[in-house]
């Protein structure tokens, strides 16, 4: 007994109380700390406390802490069961031996098996270099893991440091990465590689900082301003989520009145149809109590995702946003979009699409980069998708764009539109230009000109730019009012909790990557 309280004393104190106070220092938590912070209290079950690792090259035979590196195991969050490893920097850098990936693998078995979310904290130095190609295969272990848990557990990777190298392609496997602002960096190859390759000089945190993930590359989905917000975002996520793809999102509490209207919404929509309004105001003026979690809130935020619940159930809401670049769909909205939509099938979380988008993102950046591949991926992904999808067309919903976000034909549910919806091949001005080519080229005086466009323009949008066309189709369900718009979202959505409908019997698709 008393060894075992002593060993437990020794591997609680990781690579000691130096490096401990070294952590500290840089405005980190330890790996146990951040277990304690995550988890419920008194839930934690660790495995493989007593774990050395088995290498003696590099006098590493002299060296060994208890738990070699990485603390795992599993425990609640709000009473729900997770498993989760959480890498110690204070031993090895935090570094991953081959016992280090046994034991990470060893919990995202049990966490597949039992049907639990996994939860990886990184803050490490990448491939303990002392082990070499048994360190590799120990992350192509991890790899392996991570692509047989897709779509069964949601994986959640939080990173609180360190993560570089190939270590990155482990959280870039995961349906979500959250990092801490200023204290963590992911690169494939650090600035020290890249000075020598290319010559640019470089910063860790200008190179991968969560700045620059959260803004330019995409990578991260949330920013905590630090550890201790971060895994307040990494709860608030989980109460959204199922334990697997075989269970239904829990169903919060709510207090909100479903019946609740909001007659401001009426006016939301601005007189002009090219002045901008924020659509994140009709979001939380219909979600329950007006709470919204948003992912990836900086990037591609010409279209807004994220989790919200109404009357209490789980919901993914999919928006464009007037207010950034008019609501166009680019190639960065529609990746976004796709796997947004594409991670709420796969776990059975409904979807409401808000519809305001006049189009996809003219220009030859665009076609060059391959908007066409890039915007297939958004059908694909809605058309796909089998849970509950109810969409609303706010303003404009024009050409292709009105197909992608789940219309009628892409198997949406249930198809609202405000009376203020525009629903056309293009906007006015662009089809009068088009009609009337040859009209507009005999005119020489450019006000005459306007003056035809706009003339005709009034004649298109009562003719096309609204819902009644769409509606007479039953392309639309029916026409609704703003005001009550978040009562007849739950209405569906509680119609359509019995929803069944399944795709043919495949592999897999071939989805456009
Ligand atoms: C073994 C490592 C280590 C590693 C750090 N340490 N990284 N030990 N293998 N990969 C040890 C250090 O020796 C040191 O030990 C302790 O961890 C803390 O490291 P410091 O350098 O003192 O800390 P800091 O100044 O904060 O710098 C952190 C760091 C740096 C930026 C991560 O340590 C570093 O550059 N490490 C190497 C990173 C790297 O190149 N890794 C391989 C990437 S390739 P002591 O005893 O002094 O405490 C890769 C391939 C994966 O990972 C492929 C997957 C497919």
């Amino acid at each position: 007994m008393k060894r075992l309280i002593a060993e437990r004393e020794k591997a609680r104190l990781g690579g000691g109380q130096k490096r401990i106070d070294s952590q500290h220092k840089k405005g980190k938590f330890t790996a146990r700390e951040r277990v304690d912070m995550l988890l419920d209290e008194g839930s934690f079950e660790e495995f493989d406390m007593f774990v050395t690792h088995r290498t003696t090259d590099f006098d590493l035979g002299n060296e060994h802490y208890l738990s070699d590196g990485v603390i795992t195991g599993h425990g609640t969050i709000d009473g729900r069961t997770v498993y989760l490893f959480s890498q110690d920097f204070t031993v090895f850098g935090g570094s991953l031996s081959e016992t280090n990936a046994l034991k990470i693998c060893k919990v995202m078995d049990q966490a597949l098996k039992v049907g639990a979310p996994l939860i990886g904290i990184n803050d490490s130095g990448g491939a303990r270099i002392q082990e070499g190609v048994r360190s590799l295969s120990g992350y192509a272990s991890i790899f392996q893991r991570n692509i047989m848990a897709s779509g069964v557990i949601p994986q959640i990777s939080v990173i609180f440091g360190p993560c570089a190298g190939g270590a990155v392609y482990s959280p870039a496997l995961t349906d979500f990465v959250l990092m801490a602002d200023k204290t963590s960096y992911m690169f494939v190859t650090g600035p020290k590689v890249v000075k020598t390759v290319t010559g640019e000089n470089i910063t860790d945190e200008d190179l991968g900082g969560a700045s620059v993930h959260a803004t330019k590359s995409g990578v991260t989905h949330f920013v905590g301003a630090n550890e201790t917000e971060g895994i307040l975002l990494i709860k608030k996520l989980l109460s959204y989520l199922p334990q697997n793809n075989l269970e239904e999102p829990p169903l919060a509490i709510c207090d909100d009145p479903a019946d609740r209207l909001d007659d401001k919404l009426n006016t939301i929509i601005p007189e002009k149809p090219s002045t901008p309004y924020d659509v994140k105001d009709v979001i939380h003026s219909i979600a329950d109590n007006g709470e919204f979690l948003e992912v990836q809130r900086q990037y591609a935020r010409n279209i807004v995702v994220g989790f919200v619940t109404f009357n209490g159930i789980s919901t993914g809401v999919v928006a464009n946003q007037p207010n950034y670049l008019a609501g166009c769909l680019d190639i960065n909205a529609s990746r976004k979009a796709a796997r947004f939509v594409r991670f709420c099938d796969a776990f059975n979380i409904p979807i409401v699409t808000l519809v305001d988008v006049p189009g996809f993102l003219p220009g030859s950046a665009q076609e060059f980069d391959g908007i066409i591949t890039n915007g297939a991926k958004l059908i694909f992904a809605y058309g796909e998708a089998t849970v509950p999808k109810i969409t609303i067309i706010l303003r404009k919903a024009y050409g292709g764009a009105y197909c992608v976000m789940s219309s009628k034909q892409l198997r949406g549910d249930v198809n609202y539109a405000w009376p203020t919806a525009e629903i056309a091949v293009m906007g006015p001005i662009g089809a009068i230009e088009v009609l009337y080519n040859r009209s507009l080229n005999a005119i020489e005086s450019p006000e005459e000109r306007a003056k035809f466009v706009a003339e005709n323009a009034a004649e298109y949008r009562e003719k096309f730019s609204n819902p009644y066309e769409a509606a007479k189709y039953g392309y639309i369900d029916d026409i609704i009012e703003p005001r009550n718009t978040r009562f007849r979202i739950i209405r569906a959505l509680q119609t359509l909790s019995t929803k069944k409908d399944v795709n043919p019997p495949k592999k897999h698709s071939t989805l456009p990557l």
